[in-house]
Parts: C-alpha cells; sequence; structure tokens
C-alpha cells in the first residue's frame, strides 16, 4: 500500500521510449508531486539524460535493485521485463502500474481505465494493470452506452498509429517514405511488409483460432474492465501508416433499443470523451486532430439499419496519451488521493 506523502519518487521503467518519455512529460504537465524521478531503461541508455521539472536526471540500467525508495513505479519497458523487474519493485515497496501485457488478465491484479472502473484501483496488492491502447479509448466510450441499453455484441476494426510499436517503428515509417518519395528501395525490420503507403492487417503474434493476439486482448480486455464477461467481442486490428492516434470502427449491438441521438446525449457528458460529429461540415475524429490531446473523440454516431437496436461510431485517441501515458499517471493521481 502506498503511504501518503507530499512528494512521492516516481521511477520510469522505459524512461527512453516512446511511452516513457510520454510518462514524464504527462507528470511534469499535471503537476504530479514528484520528489525525485528515477528514469531507467536498458544498458544502452544507461547515462542518457531526460529532462524533467527544468532538471536533467540521468538513465540508469534497470535492475532488481533499482527501486529503493520508490513509492510508484511506471512500467513501460515491454513485459518481459515487467515480469522479471515488477515483482521487485513492489517487494522493495513500490507500488506498480504496468503498461506491458504481463499481468492484465491476471485474476489478482486490477485492469484499470479511471474513467470506468477506477474503483478497482482499491483491490490492488502493489500492481496495477494499464490496459491495451486500443482497448482504453473504446471502453471510455462504450461504458456509459453499456450502463444504458446493455451491450450484446462489439464488433471492432482498429486502424493503429505506428507509435504503439514503439520508437523504432515511428523511424520505420519515417524513412520508409522518404526513401520511397526519393526513388530509393525500403527497408522492412520492424513489420513483416512495408508500412509507408500501406495497411498490415497484423498486429501482435497470430494464434492457433486466426486472430491475433492483439485482436484477443482487445476482446478479454474490453470484458475485464467492463466487468461482464456477457459481452462478446469480435475485433480485427491493422496497422497503418500514420504515426500518432489509433482510429476504431465500433458496431455494437445493445439488448435495449438507444438511438444515435441519444448516444450522443449520453456521450457529451461523459468524462473523457468528445463528440466531434457534424459530418455535413465534415466534422468527426481525425488522427491528426487527436494526436496530444488527452480526451476520446467521437463521431460518426449513427443507428445500424441492419438490426432492430444497434449502433455505429468512429473513434479515436491518442495511444501514447490515453493509450498509455496519461492512463497510468490517472492511476498514480487515484493512489494519492
Ligand atoms: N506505444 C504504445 O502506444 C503503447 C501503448 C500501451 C502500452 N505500451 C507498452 O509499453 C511498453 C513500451 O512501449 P514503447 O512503445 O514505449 O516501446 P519503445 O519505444 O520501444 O521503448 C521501450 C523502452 O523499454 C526499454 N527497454 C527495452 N529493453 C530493455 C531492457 N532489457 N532493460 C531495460 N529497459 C529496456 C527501452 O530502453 P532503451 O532505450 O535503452 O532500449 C525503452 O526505454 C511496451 O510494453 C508496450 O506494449 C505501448
Amino acid at each position: 500500500m502506498l503511504k501518503k506523502k507530499n512528494k512521492y519518487v516516481v521511477a520510469v521503467a522505459g524512461a527512453t521510449g516512446a511511452v516513457g518519455r510520454e510518462m514524464i512529460e504527462i507528470l511534469e504537465e499535471r503537476t504530479f508531486p514528484v520528489s525525485e524521478l528515477v528514469p531507467l531503461a536498458s544498458e544502452r541508455s544507461e547515462g542518457e539524460r531526460v529532462k524533467f521539472i527544468g532538471r536533467n536526471w540521468t538513465v540508469k540500467r534497470l535492475t532488481k535493485k533499482s527501486f529503493k525508495d520508490v513509492d510508484i513505479a511506471l512500467f513501460s519497458a515491454g513485459a518481459e521485463r515487467s515480469l522479471e523487474f515488477a515483482p521487485a519493485a513492489v517487494k522493495s515497496g513500490a507500488v506498480v502500474i504496468d503498461n506491458s501485457s504481463a499481468f492484465r488478465m491476471d485474476p489478482d491484479v486490477p485492469l484499470v481505465v479511471p474513467e470506468v472502473n477506477a474503483h478497482a484501483i482499491d483491490k490492488h496488492t502493489g500492481i496495477i494493470a494499464n490496459p491495451n491502447c486500443s482497448t482504453i479509448g473504446m471502453v471510455v466510450v462504450l461504458k456509459p452506452i453499456h450502463d444504458r441499453a446493455t451491450i450484446k455484441r462489439i464488433v471492432v476494426t482498429t486502424f493503429q498509429s505506428v507509435s504503439g510499436t514503439g520508437k523504432k517503428a515511428i523511424d520505420e515509417l519515417a524513412e520508409q517514405t522518404v526513401a520511397l518519395l526519393n526513388f530509393r528501395d525500403v527497408k522492412t525490420t520492424v513489420y513483416p511488409h512495408q508500412i509507408a503507403f500501406n495497411c498490415i492487417p497484423h498486429i501482435d503474434v497470430f494464434l492457433d483460432n486466426g486472430y491475433t493476439k492483439e485482436e484477443m486482448k482487445i476482446a478479454n480486455e474490453t470484458k475485464k474492465i467492463m466487468e461482464d464477461d456477457s459481452i462478446r467481442v469480435t475485433a480485427t486490428s491493422v496497422r497503418v501508416p500514420v504515426f500518432r492516434c489509433h482510429s476504431e470502427s465500433v458496431n455494437i449491438e445493445t439488448e435495449k433499443k438507444i438511438s444515435a441521438n441519444e448516444v450522443r446525449a449520453i456521450l457529451s457528458t461523459t468524462p473523457g470523451v468528445i463528440v466531434y460529429d457534424d459530418p455535413r461540415r465534415n466534422i468527426y475524429p481525425l488522427a491528426i486532430e487527436v494526436a496530444g490531446k488527452d480526451e476520446t473523440y467521437v463521431g460518426r454516431i449513427r443507428d445500424d439499419e441492419s438490426i432492430p437496436s444497434g449502433i455505429n461510431l468512429w473513434l479515436v485517441s491518442d495511444n501514447l496519451r490515453k493509450g498509455a501515458a496519461l492512463n497510468a499517471v490517472q492511476i498514480a493521481e487515484y493512489l494519492i488521493k
């Protein structure tokens, strides 16, 4: 359990990565009470500096001994590192908020999106998991609709940006784009195919059931966060040549009839959601506009005319912010409240 203090020692494991950097920025932006920042990464980054509240902080190598006196440890260094080092952090007395998939489906670990199930944080025993970046944006939008009309089934297709894979993928999209526009050959190392000017229906590894692990994460995590195993979820995840923000086409079927206008009204008062929906004026959420924003934007809200009670919508959220770093910092804010 976290002891209440005026200021906290906060470690960021993966401090040099796409999510870790964002975490440090958001801690500063939201004036989280940090007495000391402990940036951790691999030996490759040892000695590098990260800027936080006007000071340079030296990156140290992540080891099991990194967590002495640490109160809160934000992990975003991949699932293997979380499995290896998060238990050591908890043993040292830190509360871990983990961005990886390592503990998400562990029944003893709360999986939290504060706008949806903040109460689950109270049950933690040292580790709290941050959901997958595509799941977070979707459940923020769907939970209030579920509360009102009971969602029976969700069919979702995600259009996920390359920053969801991390810094190497951001570089790969930029390099491939420049190469192709200069009539040079492209190098493909991060993804199995060229990502520039392409869409790849393959995120994470394929499983025996034909889905990818990413698609099953969306299905399983949605049920856990919404605390309802009866919701049927089927997902298709596509990597698209966008730097930042995941977009999602979502179709839901509800038990009770709910109209598009009612959904618009409910979502317009939902914390963390912005209804951006005026197609006649070409207004609908776009990745390039939602990048850097905290809220999940939702538009193209319409009745599904093919079934008696269904809704179609389009949502966009910043995968590095609400999909990862911001959600983790919001959990930390709840912990110190
Ligand atoms: N990107 C997203 O939108 C997103 C969303 C939700 C969750 N996540 C999760 O967040 C984690 C990080 O993702 P990312 O996108 O930030 O990846 P990234 O840009 O590739 O950064 C990875 C970070 O982990 C560190 N790291 C790698 N191997 C390490 C090791 N052996 N020991 C210590 N540190 C090590 C890296 O340090 P070096 O710089 O020293 O290599 C870097 O700081 C992943 O678990 C990912 O699934 C990402």
